[in-house]
C-alpha cells in the first residue's frame, strides 16, 4: 500500500500525474484531447478518470474531474483524490496536483482528504492470499506524491497519514475472520497498537469480569468455547489542562451467529464485523497521542463471540447487569446491547462528562438508512452537534434518529426490570437506543449505530469491498475539535 509525501514539484520517478479538470475546463481543452474527452464521455465530473498515454519517456497524464469548479468541496477532493490512485495502481510512483485546485477551501483539511482519497481507496486485506490471486489484487504503488507547497502542510500530512493508519487498522481487524479475531486476539492487537504510548491498556479476564459483575457480557458468553475480555483504554493529554473528559464504548462481538435465536446463513454471513465498533474506538485510542487531542478519553471494549454452546443463554433468561438492572432476554440475537449494557455502566460511574458508544447495532438502522449512512441517537443536542460537524467535515455520513419516551414501554418485561427486544418489528434501532439509554445515568449520551455502513459491498471512493473502517475519522475529528 502506498505511502504519501509533499513535494514542490513533479519528481522524475513519477510514472503517472493527474491533471484535476472542473467541468468547465474539459470544453477549454485542446482540439485533440477535447475529442478524445467526449469520445470517452469524460465531462469533468467529480471522480470520473481519463487516462491519456503520454510519449516513450513521458508521464502518463490522467485527467481527474473535480465537478464545477464553483462548488468545490474536501469531499469532492477526497474523491477525486480515490478515483485517481485508483487508475494508477499498477505504477509504482505518481503525482497529483490536486492541491493546486483547493482554492478557497482549508489547505489542512483538504491536505488531508486528498492523503485519504489516495490512501484509503489503495488500501488491500491481501494477508489470506496466496501467489496467483495476490498478484491480481495487488497494488504496486508505491510513492504519491502531493504536489505543494508550504511547510505547515508537513505537520499536517502527518496528522493525516496517523488518521489513515488508523482506519487501516480498523479495517484490518474487521476484515479478519470470526475464527481467527477472537476475544484474545483483538487483546493481542490493542497490546500491539498502543505498546510505548501514551496510552493506557487495562485487560479484564474473565475471573475479573465476574468479579466486576458485568452480568451482560457473561449472558452473551455463556454459548462459547473463548472467554470475554473486557478493555479500557486511558489517554490524558501530556500537556494542559484537557478540555472535557470523554467515555468512548465500541462493541466488540467478534463474531455475532445470534445465539439460540440464530440467524440463518445470509444473516450471518458478514457478522465477522460485529467488532467494528470496538475496532474503532480502539483504533482513535491509538492515534491520540499523534494528533496531540486535548482531551482525556477513556475507552471500554466488551469482546466475547455470540455462539450457541450447550450452556449459551436460552431465550428468557434473566441476567443482573453492572448497574443493577435485570434483563430479560427475549431474543439472544439481540446480544450488543447486553454487552454494552454493562460497559455504559461503567462510563456512567467514571466521571465522564460525555459518552459516545458505536456500534454495528441493528439491521434496523441500515434498512432505514441504507448502507451510506450510520445512525445517530442522541440524549443531548450539544453532544449530537459535536458528531454532526465532524460528520460533515470527514464525510463519514450521519443521520440523526429519535429516542422517543413513547416506545419505551415496549421494553417494559413480565418478569425483570427490562427485556431486551420490543414488542413491535418496528423502530428496531430506536428501541435498541432506548435500551442503551438505560445505562448511562444522566450522562450526555450518543449511540452510532454503524449498521452495514461498517462494511462496503463495492470499490468506490475511498471504500474498498470489505471493511470500511467507518467511524474512526468521524470519532477521531470529533475528539480533535473538542
Ligand atoms: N449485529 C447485529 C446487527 C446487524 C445486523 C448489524 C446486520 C449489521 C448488519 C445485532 O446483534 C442484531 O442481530 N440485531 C438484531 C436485533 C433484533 C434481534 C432485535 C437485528 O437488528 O436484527
Ligand atoms: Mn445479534
Ligand atoms: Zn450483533
Amino acid at each position: 500500500m502506498p505511502s504519501v509525501r509533499l513535494a514542490s514539484s513533479v519528481p522524475k520517478s513519477a510514472t503517472a500525474v493527474d491533471v484535476p479538470m472542473s467541468t468547465e475546463a474539459v470544453s477549454k481543452l485542446p482540439a485533440d484531447r477535447k475529442a478524445a474527452a467526449q469520445r470517452q464521455g469524460f465531462e469533468g465530473k467529480t471522480g470520473q478518470t481519463l487516462v491519456l498515454a503520454g510519449g516513450d519517456d513521458k508521464q502518463i497524464e490522467v485527467l481527474v474531474g473535480i465537478g464545477p469548479s464553483k462548488d468545490l468541496t474536501t469531499a469532492k477532493l477526497r474523491k477525486a483524490a480515490a478515483s485517481f490512485a485508483r487508475a494508477v495502481t499498477k505504477h509504482g510512483s505518481v503525482a497529483t496536483n490536486l492541491m493546486a485546485h483547493a482554492g478557497e477551501l482549508d489547505r489542512a483539511e483538504a491536505l488531508a482528504a486528498v492523503a485519504e482519497g489516495l490512501r484509503l481507496s489503495t488500501y488491500r486485506f491481501n494477508q489470506l492470499r496466496s501467489d496467483s490471486s495476490l498478484k491480481k489484487n495487488e497494488v504496486k504503488l508505491k510513492t504519491i506524491t502531493i504536489i505543494a507547497s508550504g511547510r505547515e502542510l508537513r505537520a499536517e500530512l502527518n496528522r493525516a497519514n496517523a488518521v489513515i493508519d488508523a482506519v487501516e487498522l480498523a479495517r484490518d481487524l474487521v476484515n479478519e475472520p470470526g475464527g481467527s479475531m477472537t476475544p484474545q486476539a483483538f487483546v493481542a492487537a490493542a497490546k500491539k497498537v498502543t505498546a510505548d504510548t501514551d496510552v493506557k491498556l487495562t485487560v479484564w479476564n474473565e475471573a475479573r469480569i465476574k468479579r466486576e459483575r458485568l452480568g451482560g457480557v457473561l449472558a452473551v458468553n455463556q454459548g462459547s468455547e473463548h472467554p470475554p475480555q473486557f478493555l479500557q483504554l486511558r489517554y490524558k493529554p501530556a500537556k494542559g489542562r484537557p478540555k472535557a473528559s470523554v467515555a468512548l464504548v465500541g462493541k466488540g462481538v467478534t463474531f455475532d451467529s445470534g445465539g439460540l435465536s440464530l440467524k440463518n446463513s445470509v444473516g450471518m454471513m458478514t457478522m465477522k464485523i460485529d467488532m467494528a465498533g470496538a475496532a474503532a474506538v480502539l483504533a482513535t485510542m491509538a492515534t491520540l497521542p499523534a494528533i496531540k487531542a486535548q482531551v482525556e478519553v477513556t475507552g471500554y471494549i466488551p469482546l466475547t463471540d455470540n455462539m450457541t454452546g450447550p450452556d449459551a443463554q436460552r431465550p428468557g433468561d434473566v441476567f443482573t447487569a453492572r448497574n443493577g438492572k435485570t434483563v430479560e432476554v427475549l431474543n439472544t440475537d439481540a446480544e450488543g446491547r447486553l454487552i454494552l449494557a454493562d460497559a455504559l455502566s461503567l462510563a456512567a460511574e467514571s466521571d465522564a462528562d460525555a459518552i459516545i458508544e458505536i456500534s454495528t447495532l441493528t439491521g434496523s438502522a441500515t434498512a432505514a438508512l441504507g448502507q451510506s449512512y450510520a445512525a445517530l441517537l442522541a440524549t443531548d443536542d450539544d453532544l449530537a452537534g459535536r458528531l454532526e460537524a465532524a460528520s460533515a467535515r470527514t464525510a463519514e455520513k450521519l443521520w440523526r434518529l429519535p429516542l422517543p419516551d413513547e416506545y419505551r414501554s415496549q421494553l417494559d418485561s413480565s418478569v425483570a426490570d427490562l427485556r431486551n427486544i420490543g414488542t413491535t418489528p418496528y423502530g428496531g434501532a430506536l428501541i435498541a437506543g432506548l435500551f442503551l439509554k438505560e445505562f448511562v445515568g444522566d450522562k450526555p449520551f450518543a449511540h452510532v449505530d454503524l449498521g452495514l455502513s461498517a462494511v462496503s459491498e463495492a470499490s468506490k471512493g475511498i471504500n474498498v469491498k470489505g471493511a470500511t473502517g467507518n467511524g474512526v475519522r468521524l470519532l477521531i475529528d470529533t475528539l480533535a475539535a473538542w
